[in-house]
């Protein structure tokens, strides 16, 4: 049995099916503002943060956008306090344990990227069971970047492509963007069409810094948590009325 869309699972009108992002990435900021603002705790917006992302991918797959990208734990993040990122670890965890059933109904292929060998043994033990057991989904990509950054992931790229200098597997005219990006996390997906970042900070945060040469980027007031359905159309709308040239001139 078929099930008729909702009018809220149906693209929008004024979208261009045919000019979606392929792959959107976010940087989900604000989670602590949103809490302070309703004097709950901090924490609180992370808890509220994980169903604002739950929207996000249901929405990506009703209308179309086949990955996304999200920046859930920077390198730099284990300097919040120890009690912020015990809850963030623990929260990744209990997350993963709780959405797996649901990423296997949903055909959600899920994959971590990062220095992933620094997080807590447990939640390198779940990760390890969604990524293998979504493996062969068909549905959307959805990418965790935790414990990620994007200069060590370029240096770690950059060690591991000397290596094979050094072994006399490549000699170093042979290195080029299309080597150089196998050796990074994201090795197999494609580079963001469109990078969103909420709260209004106008920075890349050390996030995808190979990978979003040529992102489109968008940044919106409004703090994560409250990042709905009308908030992903407006970011959309806004995509598609840039003009994408890469760095060449129109046609
Ligand atoms: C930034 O807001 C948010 C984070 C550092 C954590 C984001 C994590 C989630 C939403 C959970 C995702 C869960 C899974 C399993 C992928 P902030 O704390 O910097 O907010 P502030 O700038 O207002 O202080």
């Amino acid at each position: 049995m078929t099930t008729k869309p909702t009018l809220l699972q149906q693209l929008p009108p004024d979208l261009d099916g045919n000019r979606l992002p392929k792959q959107v990435a976010v940087i989900m900021d604000g989670n602590g503002r949103w809490a302070g603002q309703r004097g709950l705790p901090r924490v609180m917006g992370h808890r509220k943060g994980v169903d604002a992302l739950k929207a996000l991918l249901r929405c990506c797959r009703d209308w179309g956008i086949p990955g996304l990208t999200a920046y859930a734990f920077s390198t730099e993040n284990w300097g919040r306090p120890s009690e912020e990122v015990a809850f963030l670890m623990t929260l990744f965890e209990r997350v993963l344990r709780r959405e797996l059933a649901e990423m296997m109904r949903e055909q959600v292929r899920i994959r971590f990227v990062g220095n992933l060998s620094a997080l807590p043994d447990s939640l390198q033990a779940e990760i390890a069971v969604a990524m293998e057991e979504t493996a062969n989904n068909t549905g959307i990509e959805f990418t965790v970047a935790t414990n990620y950054g994007g200069r060590q992931e370029i240096l770690r790229a950059c060690r591991s492509i000397a290596q094979q200098v050094q072994d006399g597997e490549i000699t170093a005219d042979a290195i080029d963007e299309q080597l150089f990006r196998q050796h990074l996390y994201t090795a197999d997906l494609p580079d963001p069409d469109l990078l969103i970042r909420t709260s209004g900070e106008m920075r890349i945060s050390n996030f995808l810094l190979w990978q979003l040469a040529y992102a489109e980027i968008y940044v919106t007031d409004t703090l994560w948590p409250d990042f709905d359905r009308s908030a992903f159309h407006q970011a959309l709308l806004a995509y598609q009325k840039r003009d994408r040239r890469f760095g060449k001139i129109r046609e």
